[in-house]
């Protein structure tokens, strides 16, 4: 973070501030912008909230979710004297009126400009009242810039997300949404274009003459935790697929932007999304597979399956597991698979991509009876954060024999990564107005229609669950997506 945006002022007003989401993520990412000088002395939070709180109340709530969070709590006070919380309703009018006049208050306290940031830490069925409200109560009517952050889940199909849209843009146009992608936070998955694009051995090998496949897991330990009535309607396609799976696939695909500026990286985003392969419903059933957690032992603790979890229907056929083959429809691409795969309760905590290379034309080493190891580009973006190479290099014996060995690069290890969450990264990137790294409107109606034909096929065919043990990587499907094409999905590689 080199660029410091200590000129911005900005009023930040932040709805379902008393909840987890803001708590464990916004406030400590606010404060640590604050404490590096990233945000300025013309800054004010307004933390919206249906209790009863005063002022000191919620600071206290807010300052001991920071201590919990971050390390370093220098100047905690000083950021807390920009604080300040409201008792409000989102669905009531008057509650407006008076967050317009404490606004306006705050706006002339500590010099905001106008500038006005509103951040929708709430359930989606709440972000087209809440922005009708904004807009009818004058809280848009700003001489600043207005900015509108939501979470997901935009929508829970194409046409729902349409609906919200067209309800949203009444009162914020496009570029004034920044839609949250968390992964699109992270600092690993914003150097997959960096290490495309800023290095150059990789681009000219990057296409379908050099690369067999490529694997992008991100796979939880958890189950659905206390999350079983939102999960039940959304499952891992919803939940992960449609977004965070899909925007990695972009990042990966994508051709390289004219310029780094958002507009023409979204331009080439859109691209590629819409070059996916829209499966029809036979290549569903044969390129999708879902799965759900059984019973099993996580950490040698036993775990309960997903049909026994906290609000979640005994018969649910709500799948906590995806994996699929994506094929992309262009000259760059055509005949490479995209394979993907997120689940919860499997064996590992892991984000990762691996780009398998294809086999030398020719093997010179071990003639017909072993084949030489392939290739790999390993993007590690969590927990482990870095890129290694898999190269194939003579063994330290007499002769010829090859072993693999890895040139890797480690995130951790230059002491910078594991300090930045992808909300700090965001928040940051939003009040520069900078809106690369949040999902626009044309990408998600990409990855929605992408995702109902799947959906669409899955809700007519009854599922076979559960269908994989808790603490394992999932259904034997998933192996056979891959080994049907003579591949197998890279486990515990780093
Ligand atoms: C969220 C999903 O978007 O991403 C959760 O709603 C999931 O179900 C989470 O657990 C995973 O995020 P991360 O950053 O831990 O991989």
């Amino acid at each position: 973070m080199s660029t410091k945006i200590r000129n911005i002022p900005c009023l930040i007003t932040i709805f379902g501030a008393t909840g987890d989401l803001s708590h464990r993520k916004l406030f400590p990412s606010l404060f640590h912008l604050f404490q590096q000088d990233n945000l300025n002395d013309h800054i004010a939070i307004i933390g919206i909230g249906r209790r009863a709180y005063s002022n000191e109340e919620f600071r206290a709530q807010v300052k001991k979710s920071i201590q919990t969070h971050v390390n370093n709590t220098k100047h905690i006070d000083k950021f807390m004297e920009h604080v300040f919380y409201h008792m409000h309703d989102v669905s009531d009018a008057k509650s407006y009126e008076q967050l317009l006049t404490f606004s306006n208050q705050l706006d002339q306290q500590f010099g905001l400009e106008g500038n006005r940031l509103f951040y929708l830490a709430m359930a989606p069925k709440f972000f087209g009242v809440i922005s009708d409200y904004l807009k009818d109560f004058g809280l848009t009517d700003t001489s600043g810039f207005k900015r509108l952050v939501i979470e997901k889940p935009f929508g829970s199909d194409l046409a729902s997300a349409e609906e919200l849209n067209n309800q949203i843009r009444q009162s914020f146009k496009e570029e004034e949404i920044y839609r949250i992608d968390h992964y699109l936070g992270k600092d690993m998955v914003q150097n997959i274009e960096v290490l495309r694009f800023a290095n150059a051995m990789f681009e000219p090998l990057w296409n379908n003459k050099y690369i067999s496949n490529i694997q992008v897991t991100s796979s939880e330990i958890l189950g659905v935790e206390d999350r079983g009535g939102y999960y039940e309607t959304a499952g891992a396609l919803k939940d992960m697929v449609q977004n965070h799976m899909l925007q990695m696939v972009a990042l990966l695909a994508m051709e390289p932007p004219i310029s780094l500026n958002s507009e023409d990286i979204r331009a080439e985003k859109v691209k590629v999304l819409k070059s996916l392969r829209r499966l029809e419903p036979e290549e569903v059933r044969h390129n999708f597979v879902r799965g759900q957690y059984d019973e099993g032992t996580i950490d040698g603790v036993p775990v309960p399956k997903y049909r026994d979890e906290d609000r979640v229907d005994p018969n649910s056929d709500t799948p906590t597991l995806v994996a699929g083959k994506l094929l992309i429809d262009n000259f760059r691409w055509a005949g490479v698979p995209f394979y993907i795969r997120t689940g919860k309760r499997m064996k590992s905590k892991t984000i990762q991509v691996v780009v398998e290379f294809k086999e030398v034309p020719l093997n010179l080493y071990y003639k017909t009876d072993k084949k030489l190891d392939s290739n790999l580009l390993i993007i590690n973006i969590q927990p482990n954060e870095g890129v290694s190479l898999h190269l194939n290099a003579k063994k330290n014996v007499q002769g010829i024999e090859t072993e693999p060995v890895q040139l890797s690069f480690s995130m951790s290890a230059q002491d910078k990564m594991n300090t930045v969450d992808a909300y700090e990264n965001l928040l940051y990137d939003c009040l520069k107005g900078d809106a690369t790294n949040f999902t626009h409107w044309e990408e998600l109606k990409s990855t929605w229609k992408f995702v109902d034909a799947i959906h669409e096929e899955w809700s007519q065919t009854p599922a076979d669950f559960p269908n994989y043990e808790a603490g394992t990587n999932g259904p034997l499907e998933s192996e056979l997506l891959l080994s049907r094409d003579g591949f197998h999905w890279w486990e515990d590689v780093q």
